[in-house]
């Protein structure tokens, strides 16, 4: 099974991405965390060249580096993970490319969906949680986090944009997660980590172990 997670700067994906990891672990399952991008040998490099804020780079450079990551990624970590049973749990996949390099960039989500298809070989998540939050909350919390690593420059791309690119991303994960209902879950990502958890812990019983 295929368990991806999304959603905008700061959501607390990544924590609960780790509780959750914990948890599974202790009950012997075989679990394979992953992430987007930089989730194979080659993906760590395009990482570092996607999300360093000193690089200059056109939207149409941006989503072919990141569909080269995930096609690398799919073909040589998560399909093989997936042939030997194991549950594959990605923080960010290709919704990612369709919300911030769509409806975030501006470029065509029709045609994202497609290059993603061509990307992945058809291999979409049997299960999305989508962590929902103000981005204003979520890009306070995503900056000070990085002030505290010192990455405001190596990975801000992202964190450097405006407001108003986050609320398109906001409402791009909502508006396409729409189109998906059986494959999207939406967690209110607003309240204190403990009560973000309980939701994600309830959701994948319900899915996974289907209880
Ligand atoms: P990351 O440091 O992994 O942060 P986060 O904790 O927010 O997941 O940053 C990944 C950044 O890359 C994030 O801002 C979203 C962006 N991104 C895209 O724009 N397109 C994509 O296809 C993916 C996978 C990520």
């Amino acid at each position: 099974m295929f368990i991806s997670f999304e959603g905008t700067e700061g959501s607390g994906k990544s924590t609960a991405l780790d509780l959750l990891c914990a948890e599974l672990g202790n009950r012997g399952g075989s679990v394979l965390r992953t992430r987007e991008p930089g989730g194979s040998g080659l993906g760590k490099s395009l990482r570092a060249l996607l999300l360093d804020a000193r690089h200059e780079v056109a939207p149409e450079a941006e989503l072919f580096l990141y569909l080269a990551d995930r096609a690398q990624h799919v073909r040589q970590v998560i399909r093989p993970a997936l042939a030997q049973g194991r549950l594959v749990l990605s923080d960010r996949y290709a919704d990612s490319t369709i919300v911030y390099q769509g409806y975030g960039r501006g470029l065509p989500v029709d045609r994202l969906f497609e290059l993603n298809q061509m990307a992945v070989g058809g291999l979409w998540p049997d299960l999305t949680l989508l962590f929902d939050l103000d981005p204003a909350v979520g890009l306070a919390r995503a900056r000070a986090r990085n002030a505290e690593l010192g990455q405001e420059v190596s990975e801000g791309r992202f964190e450097a944009e405006t407001l108003a690119f986050h609320q398109r991303v906001r409402e791009g994960y909502l508006a396409w997660a729409g189109r998906f209902p059986e494959r999207f879950r939406l967690i209110n990502a607003g309240c204190s980590p403990e009560a973000v958890y309980a939701q994600v812990e309830s959701t994948v019983q319900a899915v996974v172990f289907k209880q």
